[in-house]
């Protein structure tokens, strides 16, 4: 029993109904499944927005999908979605409203947290942001000589690095290409040095990003930042103010890094880090491509939030693509989750969604702290297509693991490309509709053996098919479609989360190794003991200091 009384996730009928389901299907292929029924293709597929989402590929029935629906229900994903969106504190280990969606509302929206309501705060960030944006991007900011801001340098980690890193990338075509836009996190200092070795510091601009503006690796990096520019400029503490901008909720930390808080971009302790991009977090990125672009970014959320929030189950994406994943990796023993986009400017997406995913579903415990009997959130990983069919594919088509995968793609190459270079598009493509076909219906053994293969080349050469993928296929690529993606993967992990009950809006799994680095440090750079160090750790310390001739 969970505390409240209800029947433990994987003792209900629903939870039952479905193992007994999925040992009844086991022997039903996706060749099976279509000659059943030929007009899957066009019939298991849904639109949401620009994106044609196609989950034909699966390993499921009308039957499958009405119970997974029926677990959605019995679990009550719309009630918790619901408390979502009202601004109900459904982050219970700390006591916080979830409320990204609140940061790409209208600004006529009502939200409120504690009986306030935190629309207008929202809208007045982003005008805040839009005006900066505009007087960086017009060259009326200045660093502190005078000179235009060429470089903007954003510092940041985790939800404060990866949404606006992605982001840039994807909709580079979008940028101003004048500026140079560079994102450092990792404190390992030669992330900040080869961001920062070939820049002018007087056109330099650093965006310190940092929800909490204590976070160790951010603070480092944004002080070595600050020691880099004065030195450079030779100038004293009065030059921070034009080339320092920090995007927090610690208004307190802000000013005692010595950032005017008049400089500081505000969000506020109901956005998550990892749903954050949407929030100032995003200011690197606006003053890439310009306040109205951000906008049509916005309003794709707000799309597939809408969605979300109203679509009635049976075509509602978002759930169907939570549910999809639960039914393998709680019915088949699927580990992993593959995100594969044949979109170059998508090479950082799946990073993206590795922490979106990975740290928001990544518990063993229930919301009332007991230990869960079912497996939650799957490993996420994956790079764009078509590089990764010449390396890690092999072990999708032919390997022991089952790998759902989804698959995104565009109709239509980026508007800038050469002629020549978007004449490629097509064969981009087709590599993109053969993977999913190889992987759905493979190659089986009398095929193989018809092209006249020798016998003992037969099982090597024939391929199991069953590989489950979703097709997400749109137009284009453009601001809008990329938050129409980001808000159906964050609307994904939600749904997970809720049916597996677990809190998908903390994050304690990463303090502790926070804590230790800071014990070991001291023992590290002055050989100091460190209390509880383990022997296998103290091995090691003793190793590096010798390494490094300490
Ligand atoms: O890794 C933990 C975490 O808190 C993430 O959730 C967050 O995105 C990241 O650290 C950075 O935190 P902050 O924005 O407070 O520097």
């Amino acid at each position: 029993m969970n505390a409240d009384g209800r029947t433990r996730l994987n003792q209900t009928p629903e939870w039952t109904a479905l193992a007994k389901h999925r040992e009844e299907l086991a022997d039903t292929g996706l060749r099976e499944l279509f000659a059943a029924a030929p007009d899957r293709g066009t019939g298991y597929t849904l639109q949401v927005g620009d994106l044609y989402v196609d989950y034909s590929k699966h390993l499921v029935t009308d039957e499958t999908l009405r119970l997974l629906r029926d677990l959605a229900a019995a679990t009550d994903v719309a009630g918790l979605r619901d408390a979502m969106f009202r601004g109900e504190k459904i982050n219970t280990t700390e006591d916080r409203a979830v409320l990204h969606t609140a940061l790409r509302a209208p600004r006529d929206a009502v939200i409120e947290v504690d009986g306030e309501n935190v629309v207008p705060k929202v809208h007045a960030v982003l005008d805040k942001m839009a005006d900066f944006a505009g007087r960086v991007r017009s060259g009326e900011w200045t660093g502190h000589t005078g000179k235009r801001i060429k470089n903007v340098v954003n510092v940041g980690i985790g939800g404060s690095d990866l949404g606006p890193a992605m982001a840039y990338e994807v909709l580079r075509s979008f940028t101003d290409r004048d500026l140079t836009v560079r994102f450092v996190s990792n404190v390992d200092g030669a992330d900040l040095h080869e961001a920062t070795r070939d820049l002018d510091a007087a056109e330099t601009l650093f965006v310190i990003a940092s929800k909490t503006f204590t976070t160790i690796e951010t603070i480092t990096n944004a002080t070595s930042a600050r020691n880099w520019l004065l030195g450079e400029l030779k100038a004293g503490q009065e030059a921070v103010a034009k080339h320092f901008v920090a995007l927090s909720t610690n208004a307190e930390k802000v000013a005692d890094f010595g950032i005017d808080t008049a400089n500081m971009f505000e969000f506020w302790d109901w956005v998550g880090g990892r749903y954050s991009f949407d929030s100032a977090i995003g200011l690197s990125l606006m003053i890439a491509i310009g306040a109205d672009r951000f906008r049509e970014m916005l309003d794709g959320f707000r799309l597939v939030d809408e969605h979300f929030r109203t679509a009635p189950a049976e075509s509602n994406v978002p759930l169907l693509l939570g549910l999809l994943g639960i039914w393998y990796g709680n019915f088949h023993d699927a580990q992993s989750h593959a995100v594969l986009p044949y979109s170059h400017y998508l090479s950082k997406f799946t990073a993206y969604l590795q922490q979106l995913d990975m740290e928001s579903n990544g518990k063993s415990v229930d919301r009332d702290g007991q230990e869960v009997d079912w497996q939650t959130g799957p490993v996420v990983w994956g790079t764009p297509g078509t590089n990764g069919q010449h390396a890690y594919y092999q072990l999708i088509h032919q390997g022991t693991k089952l790998i759902p995968a989804d698959f995104i793609g565009f109709a239509e190459p980026v508007a800038e490309l050469s002629e020549g270079l978007k004449a490629q598009h097509d064969l981009l493509m087709a590599n993109f509709f053969a993977q999913t076909q190889a992987l759905a219906f493979g190659k089986t053994p009398d095929e193989v053996r018809a092209e006249g293969v020798p016998e003992e080349l037969v099982a090597h050469k024939t391929f199991k098919g069953n590989h489950p993928t979703t097709t997400i296929l749109a137009r284009e690529l453009t601001p809008s479609v990329l938050g129409q993606l980001i808000a159906l993967y964050e609307h994904k992990v939600f749904v997970q989360g809720a049916v597996w009950n677990i809190d998908s809006f903390d994050q304690w799994g990463v303090e502790l190794g926070k804590v230790l680095a800071k014990r070991v440090e001291p023992a590290l750079t002055e050989g100091a003991e460190v209390p509880g160090l383990d022997p296998s750790s103290k091995a090691l310390v003793a190793k590096y200091r010798e390494l490094r001739g300490r």
